[in-house]
């Protein structure tokens, strides 16, 4: 996207109606966008925030102050495209995904992963694991993300590649030493030395060891732990052959093909959508 077009996104900084200033402190101001240009309307557009996303923080507590600002005449919950965000295709493919929605980080390692897996000489269904492992942190929730990712990609992936995917979140938190691999210095920090992980992990790992894909979901892990430099960045077209043979995209696009995890695709298309 060009400066300009940066330029003339709408601006987050517009005042509610008549929210107290204690309101706009909490920070309620964040989900109002100021009145679209021309090509959408003239309204102000309230973006309601899922309830995943601040259940237990102080801004759960205004739902009943958004929904009194999207009673005035110039004003409607956000619906449809977002001009803050990059428009989709029609009939968007994996690619797109990649490319307009999923944050710069989680997108970079796992193209991260997938060229670790690549180098390492690991067969394409591990290289799509690893492409695909943290797409729903990417686009859509971070908590239970290898189960949302696995699901999410079900239907266009052959059976082994979901598995591995569901399983690397329990995984993740046990190490192997028979394959060297060792508990993630990053889990470290992000949730202590003394975290422990709770007993539906212990138990999905405790399963999977068992499984006869275990393999393929370990080597996720041992892809996923080296694959974090910033400073690294990897063309998706690096992985459109393995993907060509790997990912099934549906003729209507990933959103659309009224397949079990359609709206999940969509979620991520217009993930403002008030309904
Ligand atoms: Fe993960
Ligand atoms: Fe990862």
């Amino acid at each position: 996207m060009s400066e300009t077009a940066e330029a003339q996104r709408p601006s987050s900084r517009v005042l509610p109606h008549e929210l107290p200033a204690a309101l706009r402190d909490a920070g309620l101001v964040n989900w109002i966008r100021e009145p679209l240009d021309d090509a959408v309307d003239r309204r102000r557009r309230i973006i309601f925030p899922p309830a995943a996303a601040v259940k237990g923080t102080p801004a759960d507590g205004y739902q009943g102050a958004l929904l009194a600002e999207a009673r005035h005449p110039d004003t409607v919950f956000m619906m449809g495209d977002n001009p803050a965000l990059p428009k989709m295709p029609e009939r968007p493919v994996l690619r797109d995904f990649f490319e307009l929605r999923f944050s710069k980080i989680a997108r970079s390692h796992l193209l991260q992963s997938a060229r670790v897996a690549t180098a390492n000489g690991l067969g394409e269904k591990v290289i799509m694991a690893c492409l695909l492992h943290d797409i729903a942190i990417a686009g859509l929730l971070s908590a239970n993300h290898g189960y949302w990712a696995a699901q999410m990609v079900a239907p266009y992936v052959d059976a082994e590649v979901a598995w591995a995917i569901e399983k690397h979140e329990a995984l993740r938190y046990f190490p192997d030493e028979s394959v060297g691999y060792t508990y993630p210095e990053a889990y470290i920090d992000y949730f202590g030395p003394d975290y422990s992980p709770p007993g539906y992990i212990r138990a999905e790992h405790a399963a999977a060891r068992q499984h006869r894909w275990y393999m393929t979901s370990r080597l996720v892990t041992i892809n996923d732990i080296y694959s974090f430099d910033r400073d690294v960045v990897v063309d998706f077209g690096e992985f459109e052959d393995v993907v060509g043979r790997n990912f099934r995209q549906p003729r209507e696009g990933l959103g659309f093909d009224g397949s079990p995890v359609a709206h999940m695709w969509r979620t991520m298309i217009w993930p403002n959508n008030f309904l």
